[in-house]
């Protein structure tokens, strides 16, 4: 158990929820300085999907620093970045037949989020937007409006926020139908927004994924009404579900799709914003900010791209592993018998584990934490494990990240005497 030095501020979450001092890291474990080994099912909160310290990317950050490359070059010019935009778009936009500008912005999700919100505004001359109930977004004063859960919200004192927020899949029958009847009606109060963002799958909401159908006609509904369809791939892009994109097997066509993440793949701050080029509307200079060319997360990123997503080897294996991961997921609640108890969610390589009784699931990551695993909770009311590891995890050690688990939920559950188990 590691002390947090006071003299940090009482924001700090994740060194509360796993209290221990780390000092190495490597592929998918985590290293205490007292040498004990973490399984880490947390990958920076989605930003390390290729693994801590990935050894092909950290060759060329380590030659690019050695020749004195740019590290800071506000949003100029480098060799760098040039040489990114060419492989983002050869081997990740052009064969997936996608036409999109790349907007740089501040190198955190929320501030592609922020971009994309004014894009929408200043593109449609209109207000407001779209958000859905558990969305997430990011923590800057206008992603907050989009966010959903009053936790976070509750550091928000405005007295109008320009945001609606709307049923998501599942949660009310036909949310598309309610959707489609305040924005034909004028007189349901509800205007016309900017633009709707959504996630494919809600991450830190509780693993809630969408269907194909209720997306296309969410998109459906945007282009009837001349609403920007913003699709927020920051948690699931970047290769989680098995594609590049979260939503490729679904014939959608965005018009802003916001990535940040795991998109330089070695856990470097970069976010981007990708705009079809009617929507490109703004001056030069009128989003600003002082990191937007992180050209070591530049480096980093083209590598990935280079090594991860030339071919489709790597989506193959990923969707692959996908089905042993979620067997393996299964196999632990089918033999301890929680159907009733526990239900998984998820695709690709995010699952979430969704627990009937609230508190169980913080006190399973608790309990996994002390033997060896490292494992958030998301969702309303943290209820929902969130299993997230890097998507190259050797599937023994998936394996044993899963028996862990499984030996976590034991312990709980009769700790909490929920039930006898066998
Ligand atoms: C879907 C989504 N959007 C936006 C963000 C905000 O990103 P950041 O924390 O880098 O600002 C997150 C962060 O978890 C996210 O999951």
């Amino acid at each position: 158990m590691h002390e947090p030095n006071i003299l940090e501020s009482n924001v700090r979450s994740y060194s509360r929820s796993f209290p221990e001092k780390f000092n190495k890291a490597y592929g998918a474990k985590l290293y205490a300085a007292n040498g004990k080994a973490y399984i880490d099912f947390l990958s920076g909160a989605g930003a390390l999907n290729y693994g801590h310290n990935n050894p092909i990317l950290k060759k060329s950050l380590l030659e690019y620093i050695k020749n004195d490359g740019v590290t800071h070059s506000l949003d100029m010019s480098t060799s760098a970045k040039d040489n990114f935009i060419k492989i983002f778009n050869d081997f990740i936009l052009a064969p997936r037949n996608m036409k999109y500008r790349l907007q740089f912005t501040g190198p955190t999700g929320t501030n592609a989020v922020e971009a994309a919100i004014k894009t929408a505004m200043l593109a449609t001359g209109r207000s407001r937007m779209f958000s859905f109930t558990n969305s997430f977004h990011g923590m800057t004063l206008g992603s907050l409006q989009l966010t959903a859960n009053k936790y976070y919200r509750d550091g928000l004192k405005l007295s109008n926020s320009f945001n609606t927020f709307m049923p998501y899949d599942g949660y009310i029958n036909n949310s598309i139908g309610y959707l489609e009847k305040l924005l034909q009606d004028p007189a349901s109060g509800v205007d016309i927004p900017a633009g709707i963002i959504v996630e494919t799958i809600q991450g830190e909401g509780g693993v809630n994924t969408a269907s194909k159908e209720w997306l296309q006609a969410l998109q459906q509904l945007c282009k009837k009404h001349g609403i920007l369809f913003i699709i927020d791939d920051i948690q699931v892009g970047c290769g989680r579900t098995g594609t590049f994109f979260s939503f490729e097997d679904y014939k959608l066509d965005p018009d802003i799709i916001v990535l940040s993440k795991s998109l330089s793949g070695y856990g470097l701050p970069m976010a981007i914003v990708l705009l079809k080029e009617q929507h490109d509307i703004w001056e030069p200079g009128q989003h600003n900010g002082t990191f937007r060319g992180n050209n070591l997360a530049f480096i980093t990123a083209s590598q990935a791209i280079n090594t991860y997503w030339k071919t489709s080897d790597f989506e193959l294996e990923t969707k692959n592993k996908s089905i042993f991961f979620f067997r393996a997921i299964n196999e632990v609640i089918q033999t301890l018998n929680l159907q009733e108890l526990i239900s998984v969610k998820g695709r690709g390589m995010i699952a979430g584990l969704s627990f009937k009784f609230e508190n169980l699931a913080n006190e399973v990551s608790k309990e996994a934490f002390l033997r060896g695993l490292i494992i958030e909770t998301c969702g309303p009311k943290n209820n929902v494990l969130k299993l997230l590891p890097p998507i190259n995890t050797a599937n023994t050690l998936l394996a044993q990240g899963c028996e862990i688990l499984s030996e976590s939920i034991k312990a709980v559950l009769m700790k909490n005497n929920v039930r006898k188990i066998a």
